[in-house]
């Protein structure tokens, strides 16, 4: 077979498997495959893959499972016809080269891990309610231009920043922890990262000093994909641990086949579904990660944003065993643009090995942030700019929150979830058909969202739904993305809306 080869990256530690069925469902939802398309057949692709036939079948297998695929006996297999009370079609982007067959084409534009977020080669959609990105409208420009200034204006050393990063940045993180998350620490427990998947690249590299070549890293599944494929090319094996309601399901952790080196845990807002760690469950994870003397890495990525009752204290400031790393970012608080996080590392008294292996780490790799970024940001916390900003940002969110569970939170057939906290929502739909259904449908309309199947850390084991954030876009056009997430639901005879029982009096 003609064309490019295939994005199939075998170093990427990603089973072949799951590469396969991403690229096919990204090229059918991004329209490179339409309905009705065959696709090459398993001989053909396995061996233009050079990957065995039964890996091809299992992936073709899967996607007919969900709904993409159409595969019959005897005949060849094609993309499979969407409902039909989903008109909307498919949008006709990534069109196919000459001598390439769109599965192909389809699997080579692919982004190579699957991020539900940006895909280089996308047409932009016309609304954005991809999850993951902060309203940036409201940042104040004055201070913010300010302590740009105020960071180019100092003398220039002739040196890198130090490999923990500013000391000035390192005491107003700490400052701002105290304030915002209840977490009391000292400036030198905090290390300055380019964000949390820094951060957690940093501590698979700690890990594997401490306990040698292949860590095991126990991941929240479905979770957060990014921060498992930084730990997978850190050279971590991860291991899925199914979560619950309220988060990562403990008992499934106990009751892993194999015990982790580190376990990863998103506890006061689990990514994507939205769960919420008791603390009677925060206090017996920090107990048996005691007992198994086993890390814990927190992804605090967005406890600034809490909506109903008060925030949980973070795991960091329960752990007594100083087995806890706090993984914090101001990419929800300000944006990802900064590139900017930290970790917040136990004391050096209760585990000076950690402390010790990440600073061989840094040594070695030193401070990725530039030092005049992290002086603008110590200026931006100092000068009061972060605090006002989660206290505006915070009402937005909270008036956004109302306007999502007035346009879907009456649809009992597409239940709505996650949306104590944080910038995005779940819906929960009932087959993987009806999900790529949705997603085509509002591509097609200009409108992005994740397929909550995105996130899963099992191949085959995808949940049916969808992810949206509702923070980065405008009022007018978050009521446009909600309608038609709305329409397409109600149309494609997913969910009726419920009943009002009060009807006006008259
Ligand atoms: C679960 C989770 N953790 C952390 C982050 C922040 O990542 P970063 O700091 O690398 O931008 C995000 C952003 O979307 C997230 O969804």
């Amino acid at each position: 077979m003609d064309g490019p080869m295939l994005a199939i990256d075998r170093s990427s530690g990603r089973p072949l498997g799951v590469q396969l069925v991403e690229g096919v469902r990204r090229g059918i939802l991004d329209g490179a495959l339409r309905p009705g398309d065959p696709v090459p057949s398993t001989r053909a692709l396995a061996s233009e893959l050079g990957v065995s036939r039964s890996a091809i079948v299992a992936a073709y297998e899967q996607l007919a499972g969900e709904g993409y695929l159409d595969m019959r006996q005897g005949a060849a297999t094609r993309v499979a016809e969407l409902p039909t009370t989903f008109s909307g079609g498919m949008p006709a982007t990534g069109a196919a080269g000459p001598g390439t067959s769109r599965i192909v084409a389809a699997l080579t534009s692919s982004a190579p891990t699957g991020a539900p977020d940006a895909e280089p080669g996308r047409t932009e959609p016309r609304i954005s309610l991809l999850p993951g990105y902060p309203s940036t409208a409201r940042i104040d420009a004055r201070a913010w231009r300010a302590a740009w200034r105020h960071a180019a204006a100092r003398e220039i050393p002739s040196v890198s920043p130090p490999p923990f990063g500013v000391d000035s940045l390192r005491a107003e993180i700490a400052d701002h922890l105290r304030h915002a998350r209840g977490v009391t620490c000292s400036p030198d427990e905090v290390v300055i990262t380019a964000g949390t998947n820094e951060a957690v690249g940093l501590i698979a590299g700690a890990l594997r000093v401490l306990r040698g070549a292949q860590p095991i890293v126990a991941v929240e599944h479905p979770g957060y994909p990014s921060a498992r494929r930084a730990l997978e090319r850190r050279g971590m094996l991860t291991m899925p641990v199914a979560v619950d309601a309220d988060g990562l399901d403990l008992e499934a952790l106990r009751r892993a086949p194999h015990r982790p080196d580190a376990v990863m845990v998103t506890p006061s807002h689990q990514y994507p579904l939205g769960g919420r760690l008791p603390v009677a469950t925060r206090l017996e994870l920090l107990a048996w990660a005691g007992s198994t003397g086993t890390l814990v890495i927190e992804d605090d990525y967005d406890s600034e944003f809490r909506h109903t009752g008060p925030p949980f204290p973070a795991l960091a400031s329960l752990d007594e065993a100083g087995l806890t790393v706090l993984v914090g970012s101001f990419s929800k608080v300000l944006t990802p643009w900064l590139r900017l996080g930290y970790l917040v590392l136990p004391p050096a008294e209760t585990n000076p090995t950690l402390r010790a292996a990440v600073a061989e780490v840094r040594a070695d790799e030193a401070c990725p942030v530039p030092g005049v970024a992290q002086e603008a940001m110590a200026a931006l916390l100092a000068g009061g700019t972060v605090r006002r900003h989660i206290a505006v940002t915070r009402r937005e969110y909270a008036h956004r929150r109302r306007l999502v569970l007035a346009a879907l939170g009456d649809l009992p057939g597409a239940p709505l979830s996650a949306l104590d906290g944080g910038l995005h929502a779940v819906i929960e739909l009932p087959d993987a058909a009806t999900s790529a259904a949705v997603v085509a449908r509002l591509a097609a309309e200009g409108v992005a969202v994740a397929p909550l199947a995105d996130y899963s850390a099992v191949a085959g084991d995808e949940q049916p739904g969808i992810v949206f954030g509702y923070a980065a876009t405008t009022d007018t056009q978050l009521a446009e993305g909600l309608e038609r997430i709305r329409a397409a639901i109600i149309d494609g005879g997913i969910a009726r809306p419920v009943e009002r029982t009060s009807r006006p009096i008259g």
